[in-house]
């Protein structure tokens, strides 16, 4: 009886953000990548990559609804430890109501400097990123990762989701290291999980 109301408005909430989600496909498909955001288990499974005693901010790329953002801060990440770098309005408009303190910032992922704008230079202890970059060519995407790996300790982690075979970023390109993470049945479609490292010094 006492989880009636509260089950109902979780499923009102999900059902909000997956026609959220289908609006943004719908006005950029080439942006926004998935008709449904990412599922629950897939976000668990790349917030696992945050360390939360490491006392660094994290970077998320490309929130959207904020299905990862939530299981970011499940970890112990403060809401002022969090920068997500989001391209669409709507969807920051929604992420700032959903989550207040966490720094939403509005821009292009791909421009990071010019998007971060003060926070350019902050140091962060990993980056959880769900941009679609099958839509974009191999050499941006390989600059993109580049440009987030510089942002981090050489050894720590960016988590990238795909929903292709392979990894979205070939190995042998650049100064990092391609591992293949996990791949996630219990999401729409079933998506791998991939990690980039700059190789720790010795
Ligand atoms: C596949 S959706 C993933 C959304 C969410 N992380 C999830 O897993 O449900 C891709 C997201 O990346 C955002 N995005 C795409 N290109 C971007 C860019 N250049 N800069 C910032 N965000 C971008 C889209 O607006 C969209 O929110």
């Amino acid at each position: 009886m006492g989880r009636g109301p509260g089950l109902r408005k979780s499923l009102a909430e999900k059902f909000d953000d997956e026609l959220k989600f289908f609006k943004g496909w719908i006005d950029k498909p080439k942006t926004v990548g998935s008709i449904v955001p990412t599922s629950s288990v897939t976000a668990r499974k790349m917030a696992s990559i945050v360390n939360p005693d490491s006392g660094l901010p994290v970077l998320e790329v490309g929130p959207g609804t904020g299905v990862i953002t939530r299981a970011i801060l499940a970890r112990g990440i403060k809401p002022q430890n969090l920068y997500a770098v989001e391209y669409s309005t709507d969807f920051v408009r929604h992420l700032r109501t959903l989550y207040p303190g966490v720094n939403v910032i509005e821009g292009d992922a791909f421009n990071l400097d010019a998007t971060l704008g003060e926070h350019k230079d902050v140091v962060f202890d990993s980056v959880v990123t769900g941009v679609p970059l099958l839509n974009f060519p191999v050499d941006q995407r390989i600059r993109y990762i580049e440009s987030l790996l510089d942002r981090i300790p050489a050894g720590r982690p960016i988590v990238q989701l795909c929903y292709g075979p392979l990894s979205p970023i070939p190995p042998g390109r650049g100064n990092y290291t391609v591992e293949h993470f996990h791949f996630v049945l219990r999401n729409i479609p079933p998506t791998r999980l991939w990690i980039y490292r700059r190789p720790a010094r010795n």
